[in-house]
């Protein structure tokens, strides 16, 4: 018999229940009070303010099981691991316990059979953090000894092993270890994600991962995933199942971490995946939440379809219990493209009796036991309403595409057309026409049209004000240099979300949309000519270097979204002080675009720099016009 999805909550909740740990309820999917993101993608997100150190009202020790969505998923759905919701079982010391008895604890859970997942310790392996040069932040030497003796305990010889790097990791492969170390990009969690990337004030810190591995004998690797297994290889032996994250650092201004006020703990473990573990079938899809839905779906069906259904229908469910409704923009956007893939894979499965409403029935069944609140009566009108409006454009999107077919055959510009006049989702019609025609459609001819298309608008929109600015007066270039400090500051003061949406610069002022969901404060606006004033003052070098995009995209330079650059592009970036062509220090640069230029050479050309309004632009853009004197 098969552990079930609530058996694993259960027995997660009670054993930390038994070690001191007041059980919270999940809070909703749509987070609130927090502008930095659509949806609450971690347990973390919602309990913040405690990681900080405010008190939390039931005390230091908290578990739960989260509600999760990550729409970043969507496009990985159809293998056997990836879903876009998910529960992630929590349990949180705020300035309690650490290191020894979380990984004590975990281990313990996770192994143990009668109050536990029971799974077999030989098929865990784990990681810790490499250390990091950058913020002098060390390896996490406690992890390695306090894992070491774990599996001694169960008498397991466990080897600890250096990789570093991902790419390390492939070309060194696991040489008999069971503790691997690897870099900030593996081993270092922050909500947004490596050190670099942290705004001023966001906590973070080194972690630890645990693996199950589905293959001991290794045969699933392929040499296409890298020449050798590891466990953050991504060829399918090797499932990520726990993160233990030891919160203990804060960002600072100038790129380094000070220690939070408490250590903390934050433990992750996605619930569907411990469930496959226990159940040792490396299928998500097959533990028992699913079951019944896949069953239901048609057995003709593609597996990837079968599980795009199943995901995207779960997905809405409790999307759309917790408040969201379908429209055009931000967290309904989501939604909307969610139920509206759901309702396409319907429509392919040509069976007239197939209908998502028995399969929302069917979930909601399934959760009821631990969230009464899902309700048929408000998720199902919901649904109703938006697959008649969908229907209605796609079947004539569809009515267009037969004709083209007819007629002898669909080019990647006629999809690009479809796509682009009557909304026929493309990646659907890519298979739509594999599917009924037999016709696989040239995508780079698709790609092109894409490009060509927006290419026009750009250069539309550009052709007003070259690269944004309006010419190349010395006052104008001060204001560019400022506005690249600005977009920085923004992303210190308001979060990493911040992205840079349009820019337009005069010899009078510069204007900057930006990504953002709320209006600015007082003291936001304030604080960020601070930070732009304090970096002009530094004096800081503005150097101009060339570099392929891919080098300009490891660096994580600055781009505008949603533009396309060329293979070579030119960079700019603001300090370190003493940064010089030959020796750049981009790592410890404070600005890094893509930038066309020009730009003052030091920043303090610039002058005084002063913020004269901040309003709204756009649904979740804001704009910003500033002046220099
Ligand atoms: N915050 C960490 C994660 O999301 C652990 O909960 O992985």
């Amino acid at each position: 018999m098969n552990i079930t999805v609530s058996e694993i909550r259960k027995r997660y909740l009670e054993f930390f229940k038994k070690r001191g740990h007041v059980i919270i309820p999940s809070a909703s999917l749509v987070p609130e009070n927090d502008p930095t993101t659509l949806f609450t993608g971690s347990g973390m997100q919602p309990l913040l303010p405690y990681l900080l150190g405010a008190p939390h009202p039931e005390g230091k020790r908290i578990a739960d099981s989260q509600k999760s969505f990550r729409a970043e998923d969507i496009d990985e759905v159809g293998d056997n691991r990836h879903t876009t919701f998910f529960e992630m079982l929590g349990n949180w010391s705020f300035g309690d316990y650490f290191k020894e008895e979380q990984l004590t604890w975990v281990f313990e859970f996770l192994t143990d059979k009668a109050e536990g997942a029971g799974l077999n310790p030989a098929n865990l392996y784990v990681t810790v953090f490499a250390g990091d040069k950058e913020t002098g932040i060390p390896r996490d030497e406690a992890s390695v000894e306090i894992w070491k003796k774990l599996f001694g305990e169960k008498g397991i010889e466990a080897d600890y092993l250096e990789l570093g790097s991902t790419e390390e990791g492939s070309e060194k492969g696991m040489r008999g270890g069971r503790i691997f170390s690897y870099d900030v990009k593996k081993n270092w969690w922050s909500r947004s994600g490596i050190p670099a990337n942290m705004p001023l004030g966001e906590p973070g810190g080194p972690d630890s991962e645990i693996f199950y591995d589905f293959d001991p004998s290794g045969k699933t690797h392929k040499k296409e995933f890298g020449k050798e297994c590891h466990p953050n290889c991504d060829c399918g032996r090797f499932l990520e199942i726990g993160n233990s994250v030891f919160m203990e650092y804060k960002k600072k201004e100038n790129g380094s971490f000070e220690k939070l006020a408490q250590r903390n703990v934050d433990f992750g473990g996605g619930l569907e995946r411990i469930t496959a573990a226990a159940n040792h079938n490396p299928d998500i899809f097959s533990i028992d939440v699913f079951e019944p839905i896949l069953k239901y779906l048609p057995s003709n069906l593609p597996i990837r379809n079968k599980r795009i259904i199943a995901d995207h229908t779960r997905a809405m469910v409790f999307l759309i219990a917790d408040g969201v409704r379908p429209s055009n923009k931000g967290a309904g956007y989501v939604l909307r493209r969610l139920m509206r893939r759901a309702m396409i894979y319907e429509y392919m499965t040509s069976d007239p009796d197939l209908n998502l409403i028995s399969v929302i029935a069917e979930i909601v069944r399934k959760y009821r036991d631990a969230y009464p609140d899902l309700q048929e009566e408000t998720i199902i009108p919901v649904y109703d309403d938006e697959n008649k409006k969908f229907l209605a454009a796609f079947k004539n999107g569809l009515k267009e595409f037969d004709k083209l077919i007819e007629k002898g055959g669909i080019s990647g510009k006629d999809i690009f057309n479809l796509f682009s006049t009557y909304g026929l989702p493309y990646e659907s019609a890519f298979e739509f026409a594999k599917e009924r025609a037999g016709i696989e459609i040239n995508k780079d001819e698709f790609q092109k049209e894409m490009e060509r298309h927006r290419e026009l608008s750009r250069t539309a929109s550009a052709g007003a004000f070259k690269g944004g600015l309006a010419d190349h007066s010395e006052k104008t270039t001060r204001l560019h240099t400022a506005h690249h400090l600005l977009l920085k500051a923004l992303q210190i003061v308001l979060g990493t979300h911040v992205k840079q949406r349009g820019s337009n610069i005069t010899s009078e002022r510069l204007r900057m949309d930006f990504s953002h969901d709320a209006k600015m404060t007082e003291e936001q606006k304030k604080e960020v000519e601070r930070i732009v004033n304090e970096k002009i003052r530094e004096n800081l070098p503005v150097l101009r270097n060339e570099m392929s995009r891919e080098e300009a995209e490891r660096l994580y330079a600055e781009h505008e979204f949603g533009q396309k650059y060329p293979d070579r592009v030119s960079v700019y970036s603001i300090g370190p002080k003493g940064a010089t062509l030959e020796n750049p220090q981009f790592e410890r640069a404070f600005s890094i675009e893509f930038c066309g230029g020009p730009h003052v050479t030091h920043t303090g050309e610039i002058g005084d720099f002063r913020i004269l309004k901040e309003e709204a632009s756009a649904a979740g853009v804001r704009r910003i016009k500033a002046i220099i004197e």
